[in-house]
């Protein structure tokens, strides 16, 4: 795991949209895997900034997002559907059937996952982009996690409903529940770039890059991806 480590969060994002600006520009139908969180946002900002200043296209570009709460259609403004919308997708000329995500309100769960996994196969991606929860998790594969796992429904963990209850008006509005990619759809991106910000992180960040590869720590499995880059700012680098 190549590890940068920045000054701040600002830097952070220059860092990541340099990575992420890099595949996008040598390859403009690459496929990107994304992800919501508030980690991200500097980055979505600057890729929108680079469009506006670049004229760079997404025109043939493709995404795959990583989780989606069950119970929320794309329509609802906590969906992750929408959060892509928002922060990301309506600043570029992406096509909206180029982006993926899965459904939260499939009624059949298995047949909605049965769909993202064939669809991931379908859509190698070239740069997979992830946040790190507090408690380990990448995407919403929870500690416990199978390293072999695909598209599942998960009950998401009290820290997780905790941490995510910020972006709503109450921790009772928090779905319990969520798709997300699995931890080996996550391995079989070409190159990973994972981002942490905070010193909320610097615990999982540590034990991530540093501890043994363990279910119980999703993101340790990391290590063992070829080409798989880190970028902490220092607050969350500050127990490596
Ligand atoms: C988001 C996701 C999560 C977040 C993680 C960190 O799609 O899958 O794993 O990346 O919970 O969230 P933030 O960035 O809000 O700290």
């Amino acid at each position: 795991m190549k590890i940068i480590v920045t000054e701040n969060y600002e830097e952070l994002s220059d860092k990541a949209a340099e990575a992420m600006l890099a595949v996008v520009k040598a390859d403009p139908s690459a496929v990107l895997g994304l992800a919501t969180g508030t980690t991200p946002l500097g980055l979505y900002a600057r890729m929108i900034r680079d469009r506006a200043e670049h004229g760079t296209s997404y025109a043939r570009i493709r995404t795959a997002n990583l989780d989606e709460y069950k119970g929320l259609p794309a329509s609802h403004e906590q969906s992750y559907a929408c959060f892509m919308r928002k922060n990301l997708f309506d600043g570029l000329d992406i096509a909206p059937q180029n982006t993926n995500i899965e459904n939260g309100m499939a009624a059949d769960e298995a047949a909605e996952c049965a769909r993202y996994d064939a669809l991931l196969e379908a859509l190698p991606r070239d740069i997979q982009l992830l946040g790190l929860g507090s408690n380990g998790h990448i995407a919403f594969n929870e500690p416990g996690t199978p390293f072999g796992s695909g598209t599942h429904v998960v009950t998401l963990a009290e820290s997780t409903v905790r941490d995510n209850a910020r972006l709503f008006r109450d921790i009772a509005e928090v779905p319990r529940k969520a798709f997300t990619m699995g931890i080996r759809q996550i391995m079989q991106a070409r190159r990973v770039l994972i981002l942490a910000s905070g010193a909320n992180k610097a615990d999982a960040v540590r034990k991530m890059a540093l501890g043994p590869v363990t279910e119980q720590v999703p993101a340790s499995v990391l290590q063992l991806h070829p080409c798989c880059t880190l970028i902490v700012d220092r607050a969350a680098a500050s127990q490596l």
